[in-house]
C-alpha cells in the first residue's frame, strides 16, 4: 500500500523537493552572496552522494515526484553527472531539473544530459558585460552565453532563463533579455527580488514587480496574455506573447505570495531539512543519518517537519524576520 502523502496542517500536499548539493559558488551575485569572506560549510559537513540518494529515495517513498538540484552553484560539485545519473534512475521521479548560473555549462551541458538530465534553469540577469560584472562581481558573461548555446545544441527541452528583478539596476536588461530568450527559444522568467541577500541590501523599494515587467514587455515587444495554469502549485505565473513569440514566467513572491499553494521542501547541502525558503528553524537530517538511523526514522522526521510547516512567509508584514541563511546556503 502506498504511504499517505506528505501533508501539513493547512492541507498542503508536498511532492516537490529541492536538494542543494553545495553552498559554494564560482560567482558572487549581490542578491545572494557577500562580496568577500564567504563562510562556506566544511567539506565533511556536506552530504555525500550516497546520503543524498538515500534521502531522496525516502522522500520519494512519501510521495515526492519532483526534484530540483540546486546550490550554491551545483555544477561546482565534483562529479555532479554521477549524482544526476543516480537520481535520474529513480523511476518515481517524474520531473528532474537543475538550476545553474551557467558558467560551467560549456563543459557540463553534454555530460549532464547524457546522465539523464532534461530540464535546466539558467540564471542570467543581463546581456551586458559591464552590468554582469557589477551584479556577479565576475567577468563570465561570455561563458554563460556559450553554455546556453551548448545546452541548446545538446537538446535540452524548455530551457528557462531566471533573472532577479531589481529596480533600477536590472531594469535596462529586462527587454533585451526577453528578446534574447524569444529569439533562442528559451523561456525568460523574472523573479521578484526577495530579502535573502547576505548583506541586508533588500528593501521593498528595490523590488521590480511582475506587473511592472509585464507592462514593459507588453509595450516594447508584444502584448502578454496569461496562460491558464497547468500546475496551480507552481510558483511561476506563465504568460504568452499574443504574437505567438513564446512564453514568459513571473515569480511574484513579494507582490503576490503563493504560499497557500506551496508544495516544496528543501534539503541544504549540509543535510538540514527546511519546510520553507524563509524558515527560521530546520531539521537535522544529516545527524540522524550519520547516527545510523533506519529509513523509517528518516521518513518520520520528514513527516514531522512537514506537519510543523508554517502558513508562509511574512515579507509583507512588519513581523518579517529574514532567515539566518542567505540564498546560497539554502539553495533557491
Ligand atoms: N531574490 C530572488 N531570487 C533570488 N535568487 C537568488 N537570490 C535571490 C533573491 N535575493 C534566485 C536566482 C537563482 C535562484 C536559485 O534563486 O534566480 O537562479
Ligand atoms: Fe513555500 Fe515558504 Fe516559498 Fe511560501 S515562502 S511558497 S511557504 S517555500
Amino acid at each position: 500500500m502506498a504511504a499517505p502523502p506528505l501533508v501539513d496542517s493547512f492541507g498542503r500536499i508536498h511532492d516537490n523537493l529541492r536538494v542543494s548539493v553545495t553552498d559554494r559558488c564560482n560567482i558572487r551575485c549581490f542578491y545572494c552572496m557577500p562580496e568577500t569572506n564567504v563562510q562556506f560549510v566544511r567539506r565533511a559537513e556536506i552530504l555525500d552522494f550516497e546520503e543524498i540518494e538515500r534521502f531522496v529515495r525516502v522522500a520519494v517513498s512519501l510521495g515526492i515526484t519532483k526534484l530540483r538540484v540546486t546550490g550554491g552553484e551545483p555544477l561546482v560539485r565534483r562529479d555532479l553527472p554521477a549524482l544526476i545519473r543516480r537520481l535520474a534512475a529513480i523511476p518515481e521521479i517524474q520531473d528532474l531539473a537543475l538550476t545553474t548560473n551557467g558558467v560551467l555549462l560549456p563543459e557540463l551541458a553534454a555530460p549532464l544530459y547524457e546522465a539523464g538530465l532534461r530540464r535546466l534553469n539558467v540564471h542570467l540577469d543581463t546581456l551586458d558585460r559591464e552590468r554582469f560584472l557589477r551584479i556577479t562581481r565576475r567577468d563570465d558573461l561570455g561563458r554563460v552565453l556559450l553554455g546556453l548555446e551548448a545546452a541548446k545544441r545538446v537538446g535540452y527541452a524548455r530551457i528557462k532563463l531566471n533573472a532577479v528583478a531589481v529596480k533600477d539596476l536590472v531594469e535596462p536588461d529586462i527587454v533585451p533579455l526577453a528578446r534574447y530568450a524569444r529569439e533562442n527559444g528559451f523561456e525568460a522568467r523574472f523573479i521578484e527580488f526577495m530579502p535573502l541577500d547576505a548583506q541586508n541590501l533588500w528593501d521593498r523599494s528595490k523590488v521590480l514587480t511582475a506587473d511592472e515587467i509585464i507592462a514593459m514587455l507588453s509595450r516594447e515587444i508584444a502584448p502578454l496574455v496569461p496562460v491558464p495554469d497547468p500546475d496551480p502549485r507552481a510558483p511561476a505565473s506563465e504568460y504568452e506573447y499574443a504574437d505567438g513569440g513564446g512564453r514568459v514566467g513571473f515569480i511574484a513572491s513579494v507582490t503576490k505570495p503563493f504560499c497557500g499553494n506551496c508544495n516544496r521542501i528543501r534539503l541544504t547541502a549540509d543535510g538540514k531539512l527546511r519546510y520553507c525558503l524563509f524558515a527560521l528553524e530546520e531539521t537535522d537530517v544529516k545527524a540522524l543519518m550519520r547516527a545510523g538511523a533506519a529509513d523509517e526514522e528518516i521518513a518520520s522526521l520528514l513527516r514531522r517537519t512537514v506537519a510543523g510547516k508554517w502558513e508562509g512567509h511574512a515579507i509583507n508584514s512588519a513581523k518579517f524576520v529574514a532567515p539566518p541563511r542567505p540564498m546560497y546556503s539554502i539553495g533557491g
